[in-house]
């Protein structure tokens, strides 16, 4: 039965963020505090984005446990997990702000766990010299939401949900050349990157998005003078992903590349070692690394504790990268579980530390598993948790469009090839707050550079009505509809798993780049024909332009992924290569970049072009600091 359609609404801010979760909420308290007006469009709904999901914690050097811990030991420690593949100086960034973060949050309200004397408590995660991982209960996440919600409703910040994004709209809509220096020499400072980002702003300016109410069924386009991407990552390509089932596609990404925004390090996929396995309804769901920070260890089918095999220092807190291929390791050698996995065992831990501490896992294993996991072992295993990956931008967060900047999982260089358990929370507050700040003092300067007097943040402008003529063609251009877009979804959910998935080789990644093109083509000739002009779509097509979206997405990070992991010829934190088992940081102590090759080209025809770069090299006090620490620590070279 078709369904006409024959409205659209119209908004207009300073600033546009796009995503509700915790790094676009925290963008968000601080654009308005700025004094501009701010809009925040989600595609989950209001208070249940992806960080409700994040479970066992946020860090900081607070030393409330281990008073010798510090922000260089944090660095450290979070730049040798990403095996020196991150930036040193946003990671710098990170760890020097994380206990202000920290401090804010609780100012805020945040009922963080604290010990018999009022200190905070922090927890041990994978990894860390020290405990420093701070929590509420196993739900972290949801805490954080629930007070940035708070602040963000006390303030009146306007936020949409429902609405899925599918095209930002550029004030020339021309393409970016590829012939630009690009990117930065391993050398530059903080401020030649800026003035780098700089001149390629010059190449167009941000001016609003597109999209679609799924709620309403209504069209959305929004005017903005500053916008801010913080949309997640691209964890969901993969079936098996502690993501849920309509989030997470690279669907972020992918609007940046598509209007000429880079992507980096787009190989480095986080397989956290333990997700759910069964039922199988469950399968991906997280069973958080708290569990094993509380003391859970980790069995095969024989019950050997084999993560002595592997990391015999670190056991079940070694870095991610290492206890998920030990895992998948037993699984594969034929000392899997029967459905697959290996066990998580806390049945050594008295029951109300499981129940106080571990709630939610308690909460969880009973509910969906019909077990008692104080008295019964948990089946789990590894599921695609984290991208490390994303779109390329300054430390203040700017992508080389003039006004689009990014935040969040979607962005890139501050975990390197592995990320640290905790340490995305922290990202998305500590990096959000300077995002949000940029993003409005931009919008204050408006589109000419000149400095406006700032104005209180006004009402938004909302037309519910037929508003054709300032309808164009191009601004339909993300909205596609192919016929059976969920077949396209499993199928490359199936060939990311069999070609790109935890182990890697050559042969398998080169046949599943042959065959995510032929999807890509197969995909582009399926499209169905939409009359936009007339606003006419046909009520199932709402659900498959959202699902088309999603597929259009994923193979653009798709094709990132499998191109990346090709050209790096070692293995490196989360990328690795059974044909090239070891580091080499002679050839490849670089990060690699996919860009769209070509002027004006459409996303169907769009070339993917990969170039790599030396990662910059570290200076200053850290950069000291690290050649002693790391050296003495853990026989790692570090130049
Ligand atoms: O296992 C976890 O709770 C995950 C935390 C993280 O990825 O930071």
């Amino acid at each position: 039965m078709a369904e006409h359609v024959k409205k659209q609404s119209k908004y207009s801010c300073d600033v546009l963020i796009i995503g509700g979760g915790s790094a676009g909420l925290r963008a968000a308290i601080e654009a308005h505090d700025a004094g501009v007006n701010v809009l925040v469009i989600s595609r989950s709904k209001r208070g249940d984005p992806h960080t409700t999901l994040a479970r066992g914690g946020i860090n900081a050097a607070l030393g409330t446990m281990d008073p010798e811990d510090n922000w260089m030991i944090h660095a450290a420690d979070t730049l040798r997990e990403g095996e020196f593949l991150a930036d040193y100086e946003r990671v710098e960034i990170l760890c020097k702000n994380a206990p202000d973060a920290i401090n804010e949050l609780v100012n805020w309200g945040a009922k963080f766990h604290r010990e018999k004397d009022g200190r905070l408590t922090q927890r041990f995660f994978g990894a860390h010299t020290y405990r420093r991982t701070v929590f509420y209960e196993d739900w972290t996440g949801q805490e954080i939401i629930r007070v940035l919600m708070e602040q963000v409703n006390q303030r009146k910040i306007n936020i949409i949900d429902s609405v899925y994004i599918t095209k930002l709209l550029k004030s020339d809509d021309g393409d970016i050349t590829r012939e630009r220096p690009r990117p930065l020499s391993s050398s530059a400072t903080a401020t030649q990157e800026e003035q780098v980002v700089k001149e390629e702003e010059e190449q167009g300016a941000v001016k609003g998005a597109f999209g679609i109410d799924i709620e309403k069924k209504e069209f959305v386009t929004v005017e903005c003078k500053s916008l801010i991407l913080a949309a997640g990552g691209y964890t969901r390509v993969y079936e098996v992903s502690s993501s849920r089932t309509f989030e997470n596609y690279g669907e972020g990404i992918a609007l940046a590349y598509e209007v000429g925004v880079d992507l980096v390090d787009m190989e480095m996929v986080q397989f956290h070692p333990t997700g759910m396995v069964w039922p199988q309804k469950a399968e991906g769901t997280l069973a958080t690394e708290a569990i094993r920070g509380e003391g859970g260890i980790l069995l095969n089918s024989k019950g050997e504790r084999f993560m002595k095999n592997y990391d015999p220092e670190r056991m079940e807190l070694g870095p991610r990268d290492v206890v998920a291929r030990a895992a998948y390791n037993e699984i594969i050698s034929g000392r899997g579980t029967e459905h697959g996995g290996v066990w998580l065992d806390v049945t050594h831990l008295r029951k109300e530390v499981i129940q106080e501490r571990l709630t939610t896992m308690y909460e969880q294993f009973q509910k969906l598993d019909g077990i008692d996991i104080s008295k019964e072992k948990m089946e789990v295993g590894p599921t695609a948790h984290y991208s490390m990956g994303g779109v390329v931008v300054d430390i203040n967060c700017r992508t080389r469009i003039k006004g689009l900047f990014a935040v969040g999982e979607i962005i890139s260089q501050i975990h390197g090839a592995n990320r640290l358990g905790g340490n995305s929370l922290l990202d998305t507050v500590v990096f959000g707050k300077i995002a949000g700040g940029k993003a409005a003092k931009l919008a204050k300067q408006g589109v000419t550079g000149t400095t406006k007097k700032t104005e209180a943040p006004s009402q938004l402008k909302s037309n519910v009505d037929n508003q054709k003529k300032e309808f164009h063609d191009d601004y339909f251009g993300g909205i596609l509809v192919v016929k059976e877009p969920i077949k396209f979804r499993n199928e490359i959910q199936e060939l990311m798993k069999q070609n790109a998935g935890i182990i890697r080789e050559h042969t398998k990644l080169q046949d599943g780049l042959k065959r995510i093109l032929e999807l890509k083509n197969n995909f582009y000739s399926n499209k169905v024909d939409i009359n936009f002009k007339e606003f006419k779509i046909d009520g199932n097509n709402y659900e498959n332009i959202v699902l088309t979206w999603q597929v259009k997405s994923s193979l653009i990070a798709c094709e990132a992924i499998i191109r990346s992991a090709l050209m790096r010829q070692e293995s490196r934190g989360a990328h690795y290569r059974s044909d090239f088992p070891k580091l080499d940081d002679k050839r490849w102590k670089v990060n690699i970049y996919c860009g769209k090759k070509g002027k004006g080209v459409s996303a169907a025809a769009a070339e993917m072009a990969l170039f790599k770069h030396n990662v910059k090299k570290f200076k200053g006090p850290l950069a000291d600091f690290l050649k002693s620490h790391v050296k003495a620590a853990h026989h790692r070279t570090f130049e």
